[in-house]
């Protein structure tokens, strides 16, 4: 029995009453919390950084899980692991050596990542497997919240499962963009596990109606 993973990104959370928010989610059924960190250089938007992960930690038991959208990325990772971070995810295009960042990520105690645009090819995992807990596949193109899922990912989804069933690892295997209750089991039946949604859930009055709702899809 796979085990799933909702993921609730907090980027279309009311940021004014953000502690709340994540209590409520959590208490609503996620698993995780989805931080999506941008820079306005890496991608054409500016979030949030460690203070803000520092800030909700004492609200919440679940791992938070940072997708650093982010050029350089390597110095921002121990602010990151000190903010209480659990997972750092990262595109391999913003790293100049990605095994070294990888590791960075694991000596400061999380589970590290890999995320793959549309367009990213694969093979940045082929030696790095070893060191890798999680792959992120983007089914949009990273920068916003509240776009379409690009159809086209579940091919990449399935892809990294191969993958990941080949090395014999417990890797998570995460979506990210556009996952709503009537596409979240097309992304489970090309092999992810773990669910971002954001605009699908913090759209919505009904955080649990939403979470349900897509458990209920899991399940079928
Ligand atoms: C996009 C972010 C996503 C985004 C998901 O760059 O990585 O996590 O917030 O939002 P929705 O679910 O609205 O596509
Ligand atoms: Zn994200």
């Amino acid at each position: 029995m796979t085990t799933y993973r909702i993921a609730p990104s907090i980027l279309s959370a009311d940021f004014a009453r953000l502690g709340e928010e994540v209590r409520n989610v959590v208490a609503a059924g996620a698993d995780i919390i989805h931080f999506d960190v941008m820079d306005n250089h890496y991608v054409p938007n500016l979030t949030i950084g460690p203070l803000v992960c520092q800030a909700i930690r004492p609200h919440v038991q679940v791992p938070i899980d940072v997708h650093l959208m982010v050029k350089p990325v390597d110095r921002i990772i121990p602010d990151f692991a000190k903010a209480g971070a659990n997972i750092i995810t990262f595109h391999p295009e913003a790293s100049d050596h990605i095994d070294r960042t990888l590791q960075l990520i694991r000596d400061h105690g999380c589970k590290a990542g890999l995320v793959f645009n549309p367009h990213t090819p694969m093979h940045y995992l082929e030696h790095v497997m070893d060191k890798i807990d999680m792959i992120l596949i983007m089914s949009v193109n990273p920068g916003f919240g509240g776009q379409s899922f690009i159809p086209q990912a579940l091919k990449k989804i399935a892809i990294a499962r191969r993958m990941i069933d080949e090395s014999g690892r417990d890797i998570m295997l995460e979506v990210d963009g556009g996952i709503k209750a009537d596409n979240i089991a097309a992304a489970a039946a090309a092999g992810a596990d773990t669910f971002v949604a954001g605009s699908a859930i913090f759209g919505k009055p009904d955080y649990k109606g939403v979470i349900d709702e897509m458990r209920a899809q899991l399940a079928t």
